[in-house]
């Protein structure tokens, strides 16, 4: 039986952690190579055949344009080998529904690309990364996987990246999806998909930026006045997300600040700092006459990342900005 061929590109995280001890509670992300993540994987009896190569070795929180520009270079290098099936990105949980959604938005939805990541480290009692591991590999070697996008697998659920976010700190099951759940679910055996792949043949929506602008995250809160936009702004932020309340709301102070901004040309993205659920246009905050976009069902963490690349891409404009964020 011929095996699928599938490239592993490591970036660290709790995935390659280990604590030193099955019972530790302190770990260290990304201590594991990826020959010792690969041969840990090929002594499983995976049906796959299995190759790395590591693009970095640290914790998510350290994920950013460099990595980001040499995942990518990477991955754009597997999928155009006929014999590549598929192509597993390993990644620290924290903010792999970042990583996912920019290299969603800029990859063609055609060979499987699947983040997976652990919630304990590699030598914890009850580790959940070998499992996920494993579940990725079948994910990746499934032809039904084509069209679908980038997909993050944790938990033996699979999500698409425009829907997947990590909803706890510390839980095995720590990633769910919105407005969509899971695309299918998975075990090392099983794979069911719930949904033909909605995105067969669809192109990249963005070509990769040269460099990605600052925009910065604000995060609403009680009793907030309007310094923090002006901080931003004078960090030299070129677009501006707010982590609002509710249905994206903001004091009056912060509201007035940013209309300010978006009347100067700095993009504004009205998201909110709640778990789940929709920001649309003039519920609250009349979006039409303060120039605001409204993020939608995407959180400030993703709607910064399509902000960045509209923004990088030349899109100007609340109503174009408008178009790519009620898109998904
Ligand atoms: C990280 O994101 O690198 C640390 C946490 C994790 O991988 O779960």
């Amino acid at each position: 039986m011929t095996q699928p061929r599938i490239m592993i590109l490591a970036t660290g995280g709790t995935i390659a952690g280990s604590a030193g001890s099955a019972l530790g509670r302190g770990y260290r992300a990304g201590q594991l190579g990826i020959d010792e993540l690969v041969s840990a994987a090929r002594e499983l009896g995976l049906v796959a055949d299995l190759s790395g190569e590591e693009i970095a070795a640290v914790g998510s929180q350290d994920i950013g344009w460099g990595e980001w520009q040499a995942l990518y270079a990477a991955i754009t290098r597997a999928i155009a080998d006929p014999a590549v099936a598929g192509v597993i990105v390993t990644h620290g949980t924290d903010t792999a529904e970042e990583t996912a959604w920019l290299l969603d938005l800029t990859l063609p939805a055609g060979k499987p690309v699947v983040l997976v990541g652990a919630m304990r480290p590699a030598d914890a009692v009850g580790s959940d990364g070998m499992r996920n591991f494993a579940n990725a590999v079948r994910v990746a070697g499934d032809t039904g996987a084509h069209g679908r996008g980038v997909m993050v697998v944790m938990g033996d659920a699979v999500f698409a990246a425009s829907d997947v976010r990590k909803a706890a700190t510390s839980n095995i099951d720590a990633f769910k999806g919105f407005p969509r759940g899971p695309l299918g679910l998975v075990s090392p055996a099983s794979l069911d998909w719930f949904a033909p792949a909605a995105k067969a043949g669809e192109q990249a929506r963005f070509t990769w930026p040269e460099a990605l602008p600052r925009v910065e995250i604000l995060y609403a809160h009680a009793d907030m006045d309007a310094q923090p936009v002006a901080s931003a702004l004078a960090i030299g932020a070129v677009g501006l997300v707010l982590a609002g309340l509710g249905q994206g709301n903001a004091s009056a102070p912060v509201l007035d600040a940013l209309q300010s901004a978006s009347r100067d040309g700095v993009p504004v993205v009205r998201a909110s700092r709640v778990d789940e659920g929709y920001v649309d246009r003039n519920v609250e905050v009349d979006d039409d006459a303060r120039g605001f976009v409204a993020a939608r069902s995407f959180n400030p963490q993703k709607a910064r990342i399509l902000l960045q690349l509209l923004i990088a891409g030349g899109v100007t404009g609340p109503a174009a900005m408008q178009a790519a964020f009620d898109r998904r």
